[in-house]
């Protein structure tokens, strides 16, 4: 793939600093390498998701991923505490895994802004300003995971990845999964961490969705980073060959109502192979004094209703996670490979205008050709509609069902017989 652009090359997006100094405030590029500059930021994005002030340390940890990203904040010069942005956000270039290749994904985060400011049209201004620095970079997508799912679609954004919160009801639970010929082994959070982002870098190809991590990332799953809680533990998964193919951090915290046992809450589990995931959560269902295993933030299509005899002991909820928003739809559409043949016209709307248009797509051997068309469409979306079927993760006869797409039931069904992907699209990362 060449090069992915560094989003820290950018100017600042001209309009949205004309809109933003229209009304008395500032939109800056920050200067991240400045500490007292990137800390006073970092205090705001804290303040912005309503949460407690920063530590000293944990002001520390954020430094390395603020690093290397493009980040930005407007400012109301008449504050008391004008240091500190009213506004924030930060992006990056991420290649985002997709069938049989990557997609460039302009990846959108802390996007934060202060209570005294906020329905004024500032988050508006600056994720209009995040796609248009996008589009200018060349890149084909965004991306973004949503603290409401109610949010961004006004942007273009849909939900393509989701995620599940497992219970197991470990009295009900017996085990019927394989017997993995490994071991299950404690080791250090630091080198749970490290081999967190081992395994996550060599699976990456294999998860639709997934975006490569970074150092905090895997810190703050072993509460090394901002919650350094000491209840966590962390093991290993190693094969018959000594080879660590899993890692998973967890915590056991009693659970009064229970007699005596408790709920053991995995914070994150990583699998390179089948064996692995089975085994770490056969250690985890069969740990002793446990009633209850709750695990957020897994795929939808976790294999655990076949690891237990009871099939209707696991159950999950499932929530959107990660959010795309194609903004070059020929670019994204020959990005992934596809699972079968199917030739169509689709006119996609877009309030923005980056999808806008009748596209004409012909899928062969496996990968997309798409050019603009003048012909009447045999499929009519909107660019949301588009992105949430994208990764494979939704179907378009279940968009039609709910009148959000129209076409013919044959169109509707080959071209999402060549969406189709094997696994669930899953995203493991909160950014
Ligand atoms: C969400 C947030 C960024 C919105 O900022 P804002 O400056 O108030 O938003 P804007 O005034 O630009 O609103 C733009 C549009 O989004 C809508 N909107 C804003 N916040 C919304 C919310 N939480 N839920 C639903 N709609 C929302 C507005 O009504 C407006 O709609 P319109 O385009 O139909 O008129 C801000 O409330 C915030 O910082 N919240 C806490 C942190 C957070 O959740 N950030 C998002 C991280 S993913």
């Amino acid at each position: 793939m060449a090069e992915l652009p560094d989003a820290r090359t950018l100017p600042l997006d001209e309009t949205t600093r004309a809109a933003l100094a229209e009304r008395g405030l500032e939109y800056r590029l920050i200067e991240n390498e400045r500490a007292a500059i990137m800390d006073a930021w970092s205090h705001a994005v804290r303040r912005g998701f309503a949460g407690p002030e920063l530590s000293d340390d944990e002001i520390a940890e954020w430094r390395e991923p603020m690093s290397w990203r493009r980040v930005t904040g407007v400012y109301d010069l008449s504050t008391p505490q004008a240091e500190r942005p009213v506004a924030t956000a930060s992006s990056w270039v991420a290649p985002m895994t997709v069938p049989g290749g990557v997609l460039p994904s302009w990846s959108i985060s802390t996007i934060t802004v202060a209570a005294t400011h906020r329905r004024r049209g500032v988050a508006r201004a600056l994720l209009e300003a995040e796609l248009r620095d996008a589009h200018a970079a060349g890149v084909p997508a965004a991306g973004l995971t949503a603290s409401e799912a109610t949010i961004y679609g006004r942007y273009g954004f849909a939900p393509a990845t989701r995620i599940a919160t497992w219970k197991v009801d470990t009295r009900r639970a017996r085990w019927a999964g394989p017997d993995a010929s490994g071991r299950v082994q404690y080791l250090d959070r630091e080198d749970a961490a490290r081999l967190m982002g081992d395994l996550h870098e060599r699976t990456l190809p294999h998860r639709v969705g997934e975006i490569p991590g970074w150092p905090r990332r895997w810190r703050g799953r072993v509460a090394l980073a901002e919650d350094k809680s000491a209840a966590v533990r962390t093991v290993r998964y190693v094969d018959a060959a000594g080879e660590p193919r899993g890692v998973m951090a967890y915590s056991v915290e009693g659970d009064p109502e229970d007699d005596g046992r408790g709920v053991l809450r995995i914070r994150y589990l990583i699998a390179e192979h089948d064996e692995a995931l089975a085994a770490l959560w056969r250690f985890a269902i069969e740990h002793d004094l446990v009633g209850t295993v709750v695990a957020p933030m897994r795929p939808v299509d976790e294999p655990l209703p076949w690891f237990v005899d009871d099939a209707r002991v696991p159950v999950s909820r499932q929530k959107d996670h990660g959010w795309l928003r194609i903004l070059d739809v020929p670019a994204a559409l020959e990005a992934r490979a596809y699972a079968a043949p199917a030739s169509f016209t689709m006119r996609v709307t877009d309030p923005l205008g980056y999808a806008d248009g009748i596209w004409r797509v012909d899928i062969a051997d496996g990968k997309a050709t798409v050019a603009t068309a003048d012909a009447a469409p045999d499929l009519e979306l909107s660019v949301i509609e588009l992105s949430a079927v994208y990764l494979g993760g939704f179907s378009l006869a279940v968009l039609r069902a709910a009148g959000r797409v129209s076409g013919s039931t044959e169109t509707v069904d080959a071209v999402d017989a060549a969406l189709r992907v094997p696994r669930a699209p899953f995203l493991s990362i909160v950014y």
